[in-house]
């Protein structure tokens, strides 16, 4: 600490709390309604592009702006300037990337009202999804200048003969291109970029086609701190277009991807066609993640976390509870719990500070989860649903629903949104149990609820995840604390917002001198 400096994680706001909430709603009211304009940020200027008008998933009626999807020839020249760029970025001084990303952190909470309004109004995102956004962006940078400052920290001396110094080093590869997803508009899209500047590569950064004007707002912020223009590029534009042109692009380096396993696949295989180097992919992906509860847990605690893990941001996280196993001889009593809170959980306003459930992000989403619901009622026995308010009624809402099931291989796909499923087991069962969720070939999150620490370890170790969370929801990874990624059919690795991260953005030098 006394060489790299403390870092603390961001506080955010409290809106239960009259002081710190009066200051937040009065900087947020100029944006309620204001109208962004975005396009391709290629070497610092704005160029226009193929006009997309964004409305609110909350309130289709919303205009919430309009952005100019880039094309394959502006995916072209962002390259050109990026690889141009990338010999005077990796030479620079840790410090002045580590500084420029503790500056945009600076920057993006004296903007957080507009980045909290964005994320509200363009993702469908309730208010403290927006502030925890915000939160985990300045986060990452912090984080990542940080580890910046521990990688870059001259080489390391290896034992080797007397005369000759042996000494191992790491530089950054080239050109990334950064591919973040919509469901963390701003956190993902900093994290991604913030890891690759840091390491001394250069950026194009291509958001999800939903999210694009806070990705947009973001990249401007980073500009304006100091992130020189010819290190970053911002592309908009949709996977088959401009994501395409990027990734079958030769001369990248590397891509750091979160989305669907699907597309995580379809990017490997660009990649794999390249003529030339063979190319870097970190991919986090999708999940089917279960909790287990066995009979000594606390019910009112579990029912928290399991309220919390799969409707918070209307279980569009990849880390939400999508199956909970509860053992038989306590399932009536937590199901019963379960039911009124669900009874209890506020649909709709996302001004208002007492919503818990936003909209899900397009008619798309909406219509695939409702097709799921509507198979589900053939193979699933109703447990609850949460009543959907007149504030829902011109978004892009679904209704949170709990059904029973058998088991967890009735499920064919990952279903991002407010659904939670929930099966019935017997004690001895439970080896069969992790059997099933192992079998999935996902492996993500996990809970575990229990008062048995020997068993609930045992559970931990047995199931193959990224992230067990012992008693409590299992979701909202804080950086530095809870690196966070999946294995198998989840993702790559390494873990975003841990100590390794880094290290796949770099290569590795060996240097001997006999000289
Ligand atoms: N990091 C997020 C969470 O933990 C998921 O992407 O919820």
């Amino acid at each position: 600490a006394a060489i790299y400096g403390t870092r603390k994680n961001s506080g955010g706001t409290n809106l239960h709390i009259q002081s710190e909430a009066k200051p937040f709603f009065d900087a947020l009211a100029p944006f309620k309604n204001h109208q962004w304009q975005a396009g391709p940020i290629i070497g610092g200027k704005v160029q226009s592009g193929e006009p997309q008008q964004v409305v609110s998933p909350h309130n289709h009626s919303d205009v919430v702006g309009t952005v100019g999807f880039a094309g394959a020839a502006q995916a072209k020249e962002a390259i050109t300037l990026a690889k141009a760029a990338f010999p005077a970025w990796r030479n620079s001084n840790v410090e002045v990337r580590a500084k420029a990303l503790e500056t945009f952190a600076d920057v993006m909470e004296e903007h957080q009202a507009e980045l909290i309004a964005l994320v509200a109004r363009e993702a469908g995102r309730i208010l403290q999804d927006g502030i925890d956004e915000v939160r985990e962006a300045v986060d990452f940078c912090r984080y990542y200048a940080q580890q910046a400052r521990k990688m870059f920290n001259g080489a390391e001396v290896l034992p080797g003969p007397t005369g000759e110094l042996n000494e191992l080093y790491v530089q950054g590869k080239g050109v990334f291109v950064c591919i973040s997803p919509w469901n963390f508009p701003l956190a993902i899209f900093v994290g991604q970029v913030a890891a690759a500047l840091a390491t001394g590569n250069t950026v194009i950064a291509k958001p999800a086609e939903q999210t694009c004007l806070v990705a947009f707002r973001a990249i401007e912020l980073a500009l304006k701190a100091g992130v020189p223009s010819d290190v970053l590029h911002f592309l908009p534009g949709d996977g088959a277009g401009v994501g395409a042109a990027l990734t079958s692009d030769d001369r990248i380096a590397g891509v750091v991807f979160t989305g669907s396993t699907a597309t995580a696949k379809a990017i490997n295989k660009a990649l794999a066609d390249h003529d030339g180097a063979i190319k870097t992919l970190i991919a986090e992906t999708g999940g089917q993640n279960a909790m287990i509860v066995d009979s000594t847990a606390l019910p009112e605690q579990v029912v928290n976390d399991v309220i919390g893990s799969s409707f918070t941001s209307a279980g569009q996280r990849c880390s939400a509870l999508r199956v909970l196993y509860v053992q038989a001889d306590v399932a009536d009593r937590i199901l019963e719990l379960l039911k009124g809170a669900m009874q209890e959980l506020v649909v709709g306003d996302p001004w208002d500070y007492k919503t818990d459930i936003g909209a899900v992000i397009d008619n798309d989403a909406k219509a695939q989860l409702e097709a799921h619901l509507e198979a589900l009622k053939d193979l699933a026995k109703p447990i609850a649903t949460t009543p959907m308010g007149e504030a829902t009624r011109n978004g892009s809402f679904v209704t949170p629903t709990a059904v029973e099931i058998s088991s967890i291989d009735q499920l064919t796909k990952e279903n991002f949104g407010p659904i939670l499923h929930v099966v019935r087991f017997k004690a001895d069962e439970l080896d069969s149990v992790i059997d099933a969720i192992n079998a999935t070939g996902y492996g993500l999150t996990l809970g575990v609820h229990s008062r048995n620490e020997g068993l609930a370890l045992e559970i931990a170790d047995k199931a193959n995840v990224g992230n067990c969370y012992i008693n409590r929801n299992q979701i909202g990874a804080m950086v530095g604390t809870q690196p966070f990624g999946g294995q198998g059919l989840s993702g790559t690795g390494p873990k975003a917002g841990g100590p390794h991260y880094l290290f796949r953005f770099v290569t590795e030098k060996t240097r001997t001198n006999n000289i």
